[in-house]
């Protein structure tokens, strides 16, 4: 197997039989080659630095209802909340004193936040911290919302694929979400010139090599700035409530192996990753990983952002999770560095 990872390094592609072979016949051995083989294309390009994103998880409320998802629309458990203009720029506030220099707005799919609301807030926060970047990560719109919420400052977008299979896109959401709406969408992004971030949950139910193998292969294509994987992990109030959880040694086989495809790519070693082992965001990290994303939400709703069980530091203050990161970065010989952190990886193509 090893054999496949040199020619991955070596030439960033690999076919689907390649990946599919590649990701059903791997080994302890097989991985650790890769990471370290990994490790050493993220410090070319970004040496021992990590990026931190700060996490303002705005709204729980979603006309959705994927399947794997904790806040969709039928979970009638969940408690609701939206954060007015005000508390998110007091998010921001807080995150930009301890050194974040990029603002994640993430939520379910809300109509109450309308492209006029959305394009306020997003100007409001840039005319503020004229150092900083904003990603939204709201869903599926339309191209004239992305354009507005791009020309009021928006700079990156994330939403991830979750599967490019259709048919397995069609076993996690209900039949009214598609694949190719969902791909459609990312070409909208990156056509009007956001940063884009896409990426997949390692471990969702039914999901098979050839699944990833294809997920690869769409990544490569859309080439996108940033890929944000982490195992699926379920959540009691859900369908797949029975299901099993994507396991850490999966996520961070593929963690490297998007490292070696994608050389330049901003990869996020995330919480759902630290919240199935651990050490799960500093092996994420050692496995070719360069951004983090601690959560800047106020404390009274961050139980409320269930997307999955257990999920970790839903008690804690922004400080304290800034703290925290530092910390376990520093533990492995990392930096985190106080950068907006652009990705180097810009697509040249026509
Ligand atoms: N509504 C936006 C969207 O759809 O892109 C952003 C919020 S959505 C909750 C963010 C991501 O959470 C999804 O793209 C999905 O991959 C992930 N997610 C949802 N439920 C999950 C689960 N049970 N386990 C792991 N990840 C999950
Ligand atoms: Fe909408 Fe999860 S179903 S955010």
């Amino acid at each position: 197997m090893n054999n496949l990872v040199n020619k991955l390094e070596q030439t960033q592609f690999l076919s689907k039989e390649e990946w599919s072979a590649l990701i059903r016949g791997r080994t302890p051995g097989t991985a650790d080659y890769l990471f370290e083989r990994a490790r050493e294309v993220r410090h070319r390009y970004y040496q021992h630095d990590v990026y931190i994103r700060g996490l303002i998880e705005f709204t729980n409320y979603c006309k959705n209802d994927c399947y794997y998802c904790g806040i969709r629309r039928s979970n009638r458990h969940a408690h609701r909340y939206r954060l007015s203009k005000e508390q998110i720029l007091d998010c921001c506030e807080t995150g930009y004193r301890l050194g974040f220099r990029t603002f994640v707005l993430q939520g379910g799919e809300d109509g109450h936040y309308t492209d006029e609301m959305l394009a306020d807030i997003v100007k409001t926060i840039k005319s503020r911290y004229t150092d900083c970047a904003i990603t939204l990560s709201v869903g599926e719109r339309s191209y004239e919302s992305y354009r507005l919420l791009f020309e009021a400052g928006a700079d990156r977008y994330l939403l991830r694929h979750e599967t490019y299979d259709p048919q397995h896109y069609s076993k996690l959401h209900p039949q009214e979400l598609t694949a190719a709406h969902r791909q459609q969408c990312l070409r909208d992004l990156k056509e009007i010139g956001y940063q884009v971030g896409t990426g997949f949950m390692v471990g969702s139910p039914w999901q098979t090599p050839e699944n990833l193998a294809d997920d690869m292969l769409f990544l490569k294509e859309l080439n996108p700035q940033m890929v944000g994987i982490g195992p699926f992990i379920p959540h009691h109030d859900t369908p797949f409530a029975d299901q099993k959880a994507g396991t850490l040694e999966l996520t961070l086989f593929m963690l490297g192996l998007i490292r070696l495809m994608l050389p330049k790519v901003l990869l996020p070693s995330t919480t759902a990753l630290g919240t199935i082992a651990p050490d799960g965001r500093e092996r994420g990290i050692l496995a070719g990983a360069n951004v983090v994303m601690p959560n800047l939400s106020p404390t009274d709703v961050r139980k409320d952002y269930l997307l999955y069980d257990n999920k970790i530091c839903t008690g804690d203050e922004a400080a304290e999770c800034r703290g925290c990161m530092e910390r376990r970065m520093n533990s492995i010989g990392y930096n985190v560095v106080v950068a907006r952190g652009d990705s180097l990886n810009v697509d040249t193509r026509p």
